[in-house]
């Protein structure tokens, strides 16, 4: 991913603290996004994904500030309805800036998503074609959707070919070994459109992925962890995964998954295990919407 000639490790880091993470309460739970952002930042990331359903815009925001990173060289995404309203008081809330400062230095977001989006057959998605004129006004720099598979993406085709809405810049999925959703990444090397894979180690189900033993085989062949197997095998496919953690030592250690090249013959023994059954409810509900 590019933005102004500046290169964007294609590993992206993400801030959603799950229910395994319950035991913190409010304050703690705002402290350690903000402490883990910020060493993400520092070991190399720079894509870092973010959602207004997270509650953690002024977390992102400060995070970034305290970082010394500068804003340019980071790649914001954040997701919601796609309202204007909405984008508004998020970029208020990130850069902590005034309203009539939206879309003005650093003020802006570089890749917005729609998170759930709604089918709608005459604009594709419900608020698809307001987010095009946030783009146009430079608020969001890029456009695109989350949880959205191929049934409705050659829908939104025919629409495309009309001409009477955009392609997405970017899809978002729930993308691991276990479900490679081949169809829709393959429709989207042929559309353009880059894709970026969520809950890359399976979120809460991360034990059962790492221990399937083909994937500790192969980790081993490289001497390298099954983490890092399964963000490689994402990135080798040129799918940008966004794993989170809280961890430094997890945080390094998946940024290290961007050096490693798998061989053909290990890419297909990981493509065998593919099952097409999503590990979160986000993901499973969303391809109930695509039938
Ligand atoms: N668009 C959407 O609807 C959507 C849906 C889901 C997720 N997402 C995005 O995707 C991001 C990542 O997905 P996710 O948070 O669901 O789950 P994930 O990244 O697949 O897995 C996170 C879990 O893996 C553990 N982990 C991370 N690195 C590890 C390592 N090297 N070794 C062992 N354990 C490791 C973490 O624990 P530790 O903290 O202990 O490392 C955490 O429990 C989210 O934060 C969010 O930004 C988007």
């Amino acid at each position: 991913m590019s933005e102004e000639n500046i290169e964007i490790p294609h590993i992206g880091f993400g801030t959603f603290i799950g229910n395994e993470h319950n035991k913190l309460n409010e304050s703690q739970r705002k402290q350690t996004t903000i402490n883990s952002i910020i060493i993400a930042l520092q070991t190399g990331y720079r894509i870092i994904d973010s959602s207004i359903n997270y509650n953690n815009y002024e977390c992102v925001g400060e995070a970034i500030r305290r970082s010394g990173i500068p804003r340019k060289e980071i790649y914001l995404i954040c997701k919601g309805s796609g309202n204007k309203q909405e984008i508004d008081d998020s970029i208020v809330k990130i850069f902590n800036c005034r309203k009539q400062d939206i879309g003005k230095g650093y003020n802006y977001i570089d890749l917005y998503l729609i998170h759930h989006p709604v089918f709608n057959e005459e604009i594709g998605f419900e608020n698809w074609n307001i987010l095009k004129q946030q783009k146009d006004e430079e608020t969001v720099l890029n456009i695109g959707l989350s949880n959205v598979y191929i049934n409705q993406l050659n829908k939104l085709k025919e629409l495309v070919d009309d001409k009477r809405i955009i392609m997405p810049h970017v899809l978002e999925i729930e993308i691991h070994i276990y479900c490679q959703e081949k169809e829709t990444v393959d429709w989207c090397d042929e559309n353009n459109v880059i894709v970026i894979a969520q809950s890359p180690l399976g979120y809460a189900n991360i034990g059962m992925l790492l221990d399937i033993s083909e994937v500790k085989e192969i980790a081993q062949k490289y001497q390298i962890t099954e983490s890092q197997l399964l963000l490689a095998y994402t990135i080798n496919r040129d799918i940008i995964p966004i794993p989170s953690s809280r961890s430094l030592k997890h945080i390094e250690e998946n940024f290290e998954a961007l050096n490693i090249k798998l061989e053909e013959e290990d890419m297909i023994k990981l493509e065998s295990l593919n099952t097409n059954l999503p590990l979160t409810e986000t993901a499973q509900n969303a391809k109930d919407r695509d039938q």
